[in-house]
Formats: C-alpha cells, structure tokens, sequence
C-alpha cells in the first residue's frame, strides 16, 4: 500500500450525475478491504478445495495460475476501470457504464445482464450463507457431535435443509428462521450504504477472516499425522497433494474448466459488482495496485488459508484416496461434511467448528451484500430511491425469489441457477465488457483510463494480454464449455423427469430476473429522456 492507505480519499462525496451527491469510499483501506470482501467469499474456503481436490490437486493448480494471470488479473483491471469510468457520470452499474462506453441504443441493454448475474447469485448465495452461520451455532452446542461417518454429516445436511425427515430436525423451521436472519442482517448493512454499512463491515470481517484462517491453520499445521496406524495420512501429503506441479493436466480440457470457473468466481470478475464499488472511486484514485491487492489478497485467501485447511486436514484423516471421493461429491462435501467430522477428533473441536463455519459466514456476507449493491445503486440512481428504501426494495424482491430455491431445493433449483449464472453467466458477461470497453471503446482509451491515477506502472506485457489473449480464451471458454456441459444441463441429460418441472420453473425465474432488468433499464431511460427533453441545455 502507499502512504495513501489510511487517510480519507474524499472527505466529502463529489456531486456527479448532475443531480445528487455519490456516496464515496470514506478511507483507501477501507475500499481494498470491501473489495477484498467482494472477492473473498464461500467460493473461496468452500468451492476451492472441492474444485482442486476433484480435480487432480497440483494438476489443477497449473491451469488455475495461468487462468489468474490472463483472465483473472485483466479482468480485474478491466471491471475496476469501467467502475471508476461510470462513477464520473454518476452511474454506478453497467446499464449506464456501457452507454457511456459505446453510444448505442443497445448498449444499457447489455449492461442490464450486469445487474441480473449479481442479483440472480444474491437469490441463492444468501441461503448458503445462512447454513454456515447455522453450523457455526450447531458447532458451538455440538448438535453434530456424535455423528462419525460422511453419510451421517449427508443425512443432517439433508434433515437441515428439508430435504429428508431424519430424526436430526423437525421440517425446515430452523433453517427458515437462520436464512431470515441472514437476510434481515444483509439488508441492514445495505440500507446503511457504501461507507457506513459496506465500508465497516469490510473493515471488522475481513480482519477476522484472516486470524481464524491462521488460528485453523496453525492447528491443521500441528496436527502431523493423527492415526500412526496409517502413516501416509498426514498433512504434508495433504499439501504436496496440492502443490506438486502435474503438467500432465494441460491436456484435460475438463481440468482447464474447473480452473477458469473457479478464477471468475472467486474473484467475483464478470458479476457486475466490482464495477459498482470501483464507481464510488474518485476519478484520479487508483485502481492498478487497489486492483492488485485485491486480487492477492484473495488468493492469499483462497489457496493459502481455504486450501491449506480443508485439504490437508481432510487428507491426514481420509487419506488422498478417500478425499478425492469426497470432493467429487460435490460442493459442500469437505466444508459441511467432512471438517465436522474432523473437528469432533479434535480437543476443543467446538471451537474450531465454530470458527470455520463462522469465518464461512463473515465471508459470505462481505460478498452477498456486493452483489445486490448493484441493484441498490441502479435503484438509488436510475429511479432516485433512497438508499433504505432501494436496500429494503432489493431486500424484498430477493426474500421473495429465494422461496422456490429453499423450497424446491431438492428438485435441483438451485444447482440450475448455479450452472447459468455463477458459471456460465459470468463468462458471456466478461466477454461483452471486454469486447465494449476495448474494442468498441478502444484499447488505447481503455488503457488510459485503467492507467489513470495508477500508483504503480502496469508491465506492459499486459496491453496484448488485455487485448488479445483475454478476449480470445474467453471465446474459447465459452465454446468448449457450452459444447461440454451447456448442451447436457440446457437438455437436462441426468436429469430425473420428476424434477424437469423445477428445472423450468428455475429457467423460467432466471429470463425473469434478465426481463425485470432489461425493462427497468428500459423505463429509467425513457424518464431521462423525457426529463432531458423538458430541460433545454
Ligand atoms: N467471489 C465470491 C466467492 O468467492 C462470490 O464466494
């Protein structure tokens, strides 16, 4: 950081749009911290693992690293600058940042999927949310102490969620109840806005993320091989798992995947929300080195403290072969399954479930509640709420869709939601920033305006990278992954024909949410032209 790093960046938030006064970062630490929170979520301690261990550990690191630097890192950059650039006309989501980048009637409309991608993930990332913030409490009254085995852990999971009447809880009552709270909390920090709600909970969550990581860390460390009886079942193997290099893997295109989705969701790129917060920048604030820190510090997040717990604590006691099957379990299987099995084997086991599954929770909601800003400040901006009535609009729009995912979770609804928006989404969304802002805006602009304000010189390997390679794997990307996995969900090849109904009905509510904002855009631009018409300038 610079000498910057703890003073106040704007003292007083700067008029812009012409009518109303933006509400500004109020210090630069701040902001990398609320960026970092944007970044740093559940993807991080509980997709990471799962995705690195199911698909061949240090095999999968290697595409992983090449994805951070030629998409991950450009990305970044890229969604930073058209954040800032769309923050010097007072918009603070992509509808209005596309309509300055390229002057065509179209434009705001492409920019309406920046919003729909992060609302749509608010609709199911919140109830995940809650369940870590119900495990953190289930650890603390050791309600899962007592339950040895991974069908067990499957089974309360289940019970929990409404899934399967098990003898563990009644109905869904009790993840009812920690999902309203979790949403009363998340409205509440976005009716309290940028800097007073965001800004603050950054600055006490993201500190506490990083301490219990390292107190979980510092125990998973110590733990050398638990059973002597199985010698090889120790943390080093669970780290060399990770970090021994396999090139091999540069020829499986479904390794290639796995990594370049994780590098788009753990850095929350191709959203839409990091162009919202980077829009409460001022426009000579940097966003090279705030962009970079951001980025490190999630991945210092994601593979030194998400991989370094969850895969070699699962290694030293399952074993390499036993953790590779339960990550191909799915996204859950270490994070909900397999750690509260581990901490039970552990003195003070309560404690450190607790603060996994609550380090979970201060994780999920730095990044929830970025991703319904944007629908806050589109409604703040275009349609002149204020800011409680925008949150509690999102708030009770969001409650409302989350019904069918908490109800019908067990038909697949929420995996569907998942599959178009948190994987394949953000992919089509990345490709059309990239394609407006550099090739339609201009790459020489582009540049200048990512190296405004820059307090370090980006290497200028960067500028082809940017140019080039990042728009042409992303076109690769969506190819092959439309090719491999987009035609199976699109005809819904596994699917059990008794769930097909929910499967539309989760299609249904998606071109819902895309239309709902395609029209909003629609109307907040009739009523600007109509007010422009009416003022002579
Ligand atoms: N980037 C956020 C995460 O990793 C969404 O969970």
């Amino acid at each position: 950081m610079t000498e910057k790093s703890d003073k106040k960046i704007h003292p007083s938030p700067e008029p812009s749009g012409g009518s109303f006064a933006r509400e500004r970062w109020a210090t630069r630490i701040g902001l990398v911290l609320a960026m970092a929170g944007n970044a740093i979520g559940l993807g991080n301690f509980l997709r990471f693992p799962v995705q690195c261990a199911g698909n061949g550990g240090g095999a999968f690191m290697v595409p992983y690293i090449i994805a951070f630097v030629l998409l991950g890192i450009p990305l970044m950059w890229i969604e930073w600058g058209i954040g800032r650039f769309g923050g010097k006309y007072g918009h603070g989501t992509t509808p209005g940042m596309f309509h300055y980048l390229w002057r065509h009637p179209a434009a705001k409309y492409l920019g309406a999927i920046g919003i729909a991608i992060p609302f749509g993930l608010v609709v199911y990332y919140t109830y995940i949310e809650s369940w870590t913030l119900a495990y953190s409490i289930f650890s603390i009254t050791g309600k899962y102490f007592g339950i040895q085995n991974h069908q067990g852990m499957v089974d309360f999971l289940a019970g929990y969620q409404g899934k399967a009447v098990n003898g563990y809880f009644n109905g869904i009552g009790t993840a009812y109840l920690f999902f309203m709270i979790t949403m009363i909390l998340n409205v509440w920090i976005l009716s309290r806005g940028i800097s007073r709600g965001i800004e603050r909970l950054a600055n006490v969550a993201i500190p506490m993320i990083f301490v219990f990581g390292f107190i979980l860390l510092i125990r998973v460390f110590t733990l050398g091989t638990p059973d002597p009886a199985y010698p090889d079942r120790n943390v080093w193997n669970g780290l060399g798992f990770i970090w021994n290099p396999d090139f091999r893997a540069l020829g499986n295109a479904k390794v290639w995947l796995a990594a370049t989705g994780q590098i788009f969701f753990t850095l929350s790129v191709g959203f839409g929300a990091i162009q919202t917060y980077a829009s409460y920048l001022s426009k000579r604030d940097d966003v090279v080195l705030s962009g970079l820190a951001t980025s490190s510090a999630n991945e210092f997040a994601e593979v030194i403290l998400g991989g370094s717990i969850a895969i070699p604590v699962t290694v030293a006691f399952f074993g390499l072969q036993q953790t590779r099957q339960i990550a191909s379990g799915g996204a859950f299987d270490l994070g909900f399954f397999a750690m509260p099995i581990i901490f039970q084997k552990l003195p003070f086991g309560q404690f450190f479930g607790a603060i996994w599954f609550f380090l979970l929770f201060l994780a999920g909601i730095t990044s929830s509640v970025s991703m319904a800003q944007p629908l806050v400040s589109f409604l703040q901006e275009e349609f002149k709420l204020a800011k409680k009535q925008a949150a509690y609009v999102v708030g009770g729009l969001a409650f409302f869709l989350m019904q069918p995912v908490i109800f019908f979770l067990k038909h697949g609804f929420l995996d569907e939601m998942d599959f178009w928006i948190g994987t394949f989404g953000l992919v089509v969304f990345a490709l059309v920033e990239v394609i407006l802002f550099i090739w339609v805006f201009g790459s020489r602009n582009a540049w200048k305006e990512i190296c405004t304000g820059a307090d370090i010189r980006i290497p200028r390997i960067f500028y082809p990278i940017i140019k080039y390679v990042t728009p042409a794997y992303l076109i690769i990307l969506m190819g092959v992954w439309f090719w491999q996995d987009g035609m199976n969900v699109l005809l819904m090849k596994g699917v059990r024909p008794e769930n097909y109904p929910y499967i539309w009905f989760a299609r249904f509510v998606l071109a819902g949410i895309l239309l709902l904002m395609v029209a909003l855009v629609r109307i907040a631009w009739q009523k600007r032209h109509y007010i422009q018409q009416r003022i002579p300038s």
